[in-house]
């Protein structure tokens, strides 16, 4: 049985080969960029050059705390040192799309925030600007790289659970929005800024859905104007299904975060260890049941590593092997397009109170 965990270990293994590493600079020091891009790029065994955010301050105070050498006075000074081959993007979305544009124009690789874009025509004039100089683009969406997503992955495309059927995600969380104002003060939040996460997972598991339900409300109390409890619902061909059940707002302090895949031969489910001490977080648990192996009921799988900072190596490592090998990161930003339609299929759901096509993106 151990010997058949090995490849599935192997699929999630996110260990970046020395060959494939290029030095890096960062746009952004805010709060995912302290504890999360750095601590995972130092494990990775990855360089950053230097890293660049409005406020001085506290571009010195994260750069200090972790070894980085240069602090840049500005975007222009970051985009001019010639060390840097890539680009790590991780500001206030609206202020992403000139960003990368002006780091591509200068010859940069890229690593994007999630969500890649306000809108998919900016996303796609990115990517299509990427693709006329030559360059790479990568959206950071992790969640794909966690390593019990990976595995529950690698599971499914093993044929452990037959055909799969059915992905779900259970999130019953609270959260903490006064750290972020441009969050509190957005319109649309919980789809495009936290349930993004699982729906690109469901994408890298069972691809695009065709038609999608969605709704999306808020709690009495919350400081947040956005949505923060949304419940999204995705229809494949033939049978197949995924749900998403996302709220913010539990007020119990029993946080739940568990995913499952069911298929005709098996299951697999777990939870997102992160999510139940938040930022800190803890391991996250896999387990599967299977007729194809056999297993004897539910077999544990030892999931050792985080969501956050763990998984942040997966996205920078996919691109940084497509920038070595040739070939699309698994997040490209072409790829990331994909989940940008099914948001944009969601919020037309929520908005219409109808189900809605995606549109090719
Ligand atoms: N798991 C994840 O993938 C994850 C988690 C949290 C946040 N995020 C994303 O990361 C991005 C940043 O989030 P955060 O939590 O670090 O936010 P934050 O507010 O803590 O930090 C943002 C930082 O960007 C700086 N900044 C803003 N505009 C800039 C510009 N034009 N040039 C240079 N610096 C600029 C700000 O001064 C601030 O320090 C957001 O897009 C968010 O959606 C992703």
């Amino acid at each position: 049985m151990l010997d058949l965990l090995a490849p599935i270990a192997a699929a999630a293994d996110l260990t970046i080969p020395a060959e494939h590493r290029l030095p890096i600079a960062v746009v952004g020091a805010g709060s995912i960029v302290d504890v999360a891009h750095l601590p995972a790029y130092r494990a990775a065994g990855l360089e950053v050059v230097g890293l660049h955010d409005l406020d001085e301050r506290r571009a010195h105070e994260v750069a200090a705390r972790h070894g980085v050498e240069r602090v840049y006075g500005s975007l222009e000074e970051l985009l001019a040192d010639e060390r840097v081959a890539v680009v790590d993007i991780a500001v206030a979305p609206q202020a992403q799309p000139p960003i990368a544009s002006a780091a591509l124009s200068a010859g940069k690789h890229l690593l994007c925030q999630k969500p890649f874009a306000p809108d998919i025509a900016t996303g796609r004039k990115v990517v299509d600007l990427a693709a006329s100089l030559g360059l790479k683009v990568a959206v950071n969406q992790q969640l794909r790289f966690d390593e019990g997503i990976a595995a529950a992955r690698a599971m499914v495309r093993a044929g452990w659970i037959g055909e799969p059927t059915t992905m779900t995600f259970t999130v019953n969380i609270a959260t903490d929005w006064s750290a972020w104002d441009w969050l509190v003060a957005t319109e649309r939040l919980e789809i495009v800024y936290h349930s993004i996460h699982y729906l690109d997972a469901i994408r890298s598991v069972l691809g695009d859905p065709v038609t999608v339900f969605c709704t999306g409300s808020r709690t009495p109390g919350q400081l947040a104007i956005g949505e923060t409890r949304t419940m999204s619902t995705l229809i494949y061909p033939g049978d197949v299904r995924a749900l998403v059940h996302s709220t913010h707002e539990n007020r119990t302090g029993d946080h739940e975060a568990a995913f499952r895949i069911d298929g005709t031969e098996g299951a697999i489910k777990g939870t997102l260890g992160l999510l139940y001490d938040y930022p800190h977080g803890r391991p996250d648990t896999l387990q599967v049941s299977s007729r194809t192996l056999p297993t004897d009921g539910w077999l544990p799988y030892p999931v050792t590593t985080r969501w956050l900072p763990d998984a942040v190596a997966g996205p920078m490592g996919s691109l940084l092997a497509a920038i070595a090998g040739g070939g699309e990161p698994e997040t490209s930003g072409s790829d990331n397009l994909g989940t940008l339609a099914l948001l944009d299929a969601l919020y037309r759901s929520m908005e219409t109170g109808e189900s809605q096509g995606l549109r090719p993106a």
